[in-house]
């Protein structure tokens, strides 16, 4: 019986990743902005799938299906763009990727602690428990909100943190997202974390004095789902409600949904593409969701985070053109003092945070991100933070579950640093009107 349960379990695991059978991943490192635009001509003709931006400072990695390899090399080697195998065979690292997590998961199984723990990647539903229980410890700071059910009838769940229950209107408001694309697992931790460090590990008690919050870990819980059941590299919603084809091929891009320059570039009209930007704007009730709240606190939100992974970078508006908008210097100043504040407590083997403007810095133009559209709403303070990812070798395509907590670690500092900087300017400007 035990013998059986073991088998059982072994195919299970093992056939889990056959979608990705003869795929492969490279890394991709453009010399110069030509080159650059080259391969963000490529995306479209083979398909390409971008787990982190090529730029110019450092190499993406890309994800190449079977029918494509041919074509996509000869066309970097063409172009004399360099480049460099990262999985000769995606389904094996993700293999690999999966007993790594196992392991962990069993080390871990007689650790049964209260908090949320971050010595590996949580299920939804340990999320949403831990949402719900953290507001029950903390009834005078912390409320639970559900914004809204998904696409697939999940509850899309927020923490309203404030010491004085969102009525002090002088009091700016601060809101960071994570999990709207499903796939970038090390996003929502990074979310809860800062929930852990504004209830249950109180270091920095002025930023719960000063500001009120709203933590929304997973904008996208259908998508996140499924990356643990079904397709560990889906990014998009899970709606079937788009076009003809969207039974067979479900989901939008939720950050190409929202409606600033919607749909104009850096999006597909196919729905079976991954960056579908939806039949609409806001088509998504997860981005409805989204939206629902920058407008609520409009008018004193200071700052506005939305968690991405990966890459180690901090884009702002605009990213569709790659102009500045008139408050693009406080936007540089106060995310080059997040990447300095991340820097100083992250390990050597991280990449250093790249600043500036999102087309910019990735070298080609997306439309319908919530960076932009909260941006051009009125939030100040608006950005995209690409989190570190450690995809080398053998690690597969997760950051390794045991950079979780120093991620999380080092991203808080970034917060804490953009919180109070955002403070100071709300003030000033409070001030000016
Ligand atoms: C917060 O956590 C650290 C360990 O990371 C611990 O040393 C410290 O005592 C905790 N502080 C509070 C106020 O709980
Ligand atoms: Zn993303």
């Amino acid at each position: 019986m035990k013998v059986l349960a073991v088998l059982l379990l072994c195919v299970a695991v093992y056939a889990k990743h056959e979608q990705y059978a003869g795929w492969k991943s490279y890394y991709v490192g453009p010399k110069s902005q030509e080159q650059q635009q080259f391969i963000g001509s490529l995306v479209e003709e083979y398909e390409l799938d971008f787990l982190s931006h090529a730029i110019i400072e450092q190499e993406g990695v890309v994800l190449v299906k079977p029918e494509h390899q041919d074509g996509f090399i000869k066309a970097l080697e063409e172009k004399g763009i360099a480049y460099r195998i990262h999985a000769a065979d995606v389904k094996a690292a993700l293999d690999f990727d999966d007993a790594a997590i196992e392991t962990r998961r069993r080390e871990n199984l007689a650790r049964n602690g209260i908090e949320l723990p971050y010595d590996n990647y949580q299920e939804i539903e340990v999320i949403d428990a831990y949402l719900a229980d953290v507001a029950r410890r903390y009834p005078d700071r912390a409320t639970l909100v559900t914004g809204g059910n998904s696409f697939e009838g999940r509850p899309i769940n927020y923490l309203r943190i404030s010491t004085t229950n969102f009525e002090d209107e002088s009091k700016p408001v601060i809101f960071i997202d994570g999990g709207i694309h499903a796939r970038e697992w090390i996003s929502p931790p990074t979310v809860t974390w800062a929930i852990h460090k504004l209830l249950e590990n109180v270091t920095e008690p002025d930023l719960l004095e000063r500001f009120d919050w709203i933590l929304l870990p997973v904008v996208n819980p259908d998508g996140y789902k499924f990356t643990f059941t079904n397709t560990r590299f889906w990014r998009k919603t899970r709606s079937t409600d788009q076009t003809s084809i969207s039974t067979s091929c479900p989901g939008v891009d939720g950050n190409r949904n929202y409606d600033y320059f919607w749909n104009t570039v850096g999006t597909s009209n196919n729905a079976c593409s991954d960056t579908f930007a939806g039949s609409t704007a806001f088509s998504e009730v997860e981005t409805r969701v989204v939206r629902s709240i920058l407008h609520e606190h409009l008018n004193r939100l200071a700052l506005y985070l939305t968690m991405h992974s990966h890459g180690s970078m901090i884009l702002y508006p605009w990213g569709n053109d790659g102009s500045l908008s008139n408050n693009a210097l406080a936007l540089h100043v106060v995310g080059v003092a997040m990447a300095d504040a991340i820097a100083e407590l992250s390990l050597p083997n991280f990449r250093r945070y790249v600043v500036g403007n999102s087309m910019l810095v990735i070298g080609y133009a997306t439309s319908g991100d919530s960076e932009d559209y909260a941006h051009y709403i009125g939030v100040p303070l608006s950005y995209t933070v690409e989190l570190p990812g450690l995809s080398s070798g053998l690690n597969g395509f997760h950051l390794d579950p045991i950079y979780i907590e120093q991620v999380c670690r080092e991203t808080w500092e970034g917060i804490v640093a953009g919180a109070r900087r955002a403070g100071d300017l709300f003030v000033s400007l409070a001030h000016r009107n």
